[in-house]
């Protein structure tokens, strides 16, 4: 199963979804791929926001080494599953990939993850929260699919 969390500039919130999906799977002992990527594409080759690695350092998980990249057209074959953080996120990546992909776009919570990019440290933590309680229900959820 290949997994693709997507934001916009796949610095905040994406890569941080991508570290917390891989770090559960393996806990879990689960074969999931996971990947991240941004619909914008201004921060191309950077690594993820330092409050975002810093957010997930202190829950024992590293994101150092990411490479925000932007969603392309391949991914709608590549990925059994496009995360999206919010409807602007969905609506962008359904402008990307072909539309007989886009069943695969869905969206990483039941309510919209904020983008915490202009706010302060605290939106970072509340962001980790709320990813981290998100992936458990999809690892739950697709568990069945994987055995
Ligand atoms: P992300 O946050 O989508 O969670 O990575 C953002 C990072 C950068 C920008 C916007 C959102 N930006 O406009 O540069």
């Amino acid at each position: 199963m290949n997994i693709l969390c997507v934001c916009l500039g796949n610095i905040c919130r994406s890569p941080a979804a991508e570290g917390i999906l891989r770090n559960l799977a393996i806990q879990k002992d689960l074969d999931i791929m996971v990947d991240s990527a941004g619909t914008g594409g201004w921060h191309i080759g950077d690594h993820p926001d330092r409050r975002s690695i810093e957010i997930c350092k202190k829950h024992n998980i590293d994101i150092t080494h990411l490479i925000s990249r932007k969603v392309n057209e391949k991914d709608g074959k590549e990925f059994d599953l496009i995360l999206c953080m919010d409807y602007s996120n969905i609506e962008s990546t359904k402008a990307i990939i072909a539309p007989e992909f886009h069943h695969k776009i869905q969206l990483f919570d039941e309510r919209e993850v904020g983008d915490p990019y202009y706010g302060m440290y605290d939106g970072f933590e509340n962001m980790f929260l709320q990813l981290e309680k998100a992936a458990h229900c999809w690892l739950e959820k697709i568990k069945p699919d994987l055995v």
